[in-house]
C-alpha cells in the first residue's frame, strides 16, 4: 500500500517533522515527481512506468526521521525506513531507507523510483534546487566537519550519485544543468 500525500502530510505532522525539512521534503517531491514524468515520456515503457505515487510518498517522507536519528546518533535513513515500513509502508520504506545511499547500482536495469527520489534529493539544498556540485558542498559542509572517514564517505555518495545522473540524463531531452529552467517552463 501506498499512503497518499495527505496522509503522508499528516505523518510529518505526527511525527513532528519541523517546518524546514517538509518544505525541503515538498521541494525534493516537485523534482522527483517532474523527473519521472520526463523519464516516463521520454522512454514510453509499457508497463512499467514510474509510480507517481510511490515517488511523491517516498519524497515526502524520506527525511521524517532526520531529528530523531540525531538525537539517537542513527542513521536518518535506516531508522525513517524502520518507522515507514513499521506504518505498513514497505515499498515506500525502501526509497527512505535508500535516500542517502542506494543498495546497488545495477547500470544495465531500469530507472527505479527508489533512485529518482534518490537524485531529487541531490539536487536540492533545503528548499531551492541546486546543481548536485552545490548541494555536496553542503553535505561536506554539514556533516564533514573534520572526519575524514565522513568526507571519504561523501565523496564516495557523490560519485555514485554522478553515475545515477548520467543514468537519468541519458534519457531525458535536456541537460542536468537546465533541470530548474524545464521545471519552471511548465509551472
Ligand atoms: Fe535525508
Amino acid at each position: 500500500m501506498i499512503p497518499t500525500r495527505e496522509t503522508c502530510l499528516k505523518i510529518l505532522r505526527e511525527n513532528e517533522v519541523p517546518e524546514h525539512i517538509i518544505n525541503h521534503s515538498l521541494t525534493v517531491e516537485k523534482v522527483a515527481l517532474f523527473i519521472a514524468r520526463e523519464i516516463n515520456v521520454a522512454t514510453n515503457r509499457d508497463g512499467s512506468k514510474l509510480n507517481y505515487d510511490l515517488i511523491s510518498a517516498g519524497a515526502l517522507l524520506h527525511d521524517i526521521a532526520k531529528i530523531k536519528a540525531m538525537e539517537k546518533g542513527e542513521n536518518h535513513g535506516e531508522l525513517g525506513g524502520k518507522m515507514v515500513k513499521e506504518m505498513g509502508f514497505p515499498k515506500v520504506a525502501d526509497s527512505v531507507k535508500q535516500h542517502i545511499r542506494l543498495d546497488s547500482y545495477d547500470k544495465m536495469e531500469e530507472i527505479t523510483e527508489v533512485e529518482v527520489i534518490n537524485y531529487a534529493d541531490k539536487r536540492v539544498a533545503h528548499d531551492i534546487v541546486v546543481p548536485m556540485s552545490e548541494r555536496f558542498l553542503d553535505i561536506r559542509h554539514r556533516y564533514g566537519k573534520g572526519s575524514r572517514i565522513i568526507l571519504a564517505r561523501i565523496e564516495k555518495s557523490r560519485k555514485l550519485t554522478l553515475i545515477v545522473e548520467e543514468r537519468i540524463f541519458e534519457i531525458l531531452p535536456f541537460k542536468p544543468d537546465d533541470l530548474l529552467k524545464q521545471m519552471e517552463s511548465i509551472d
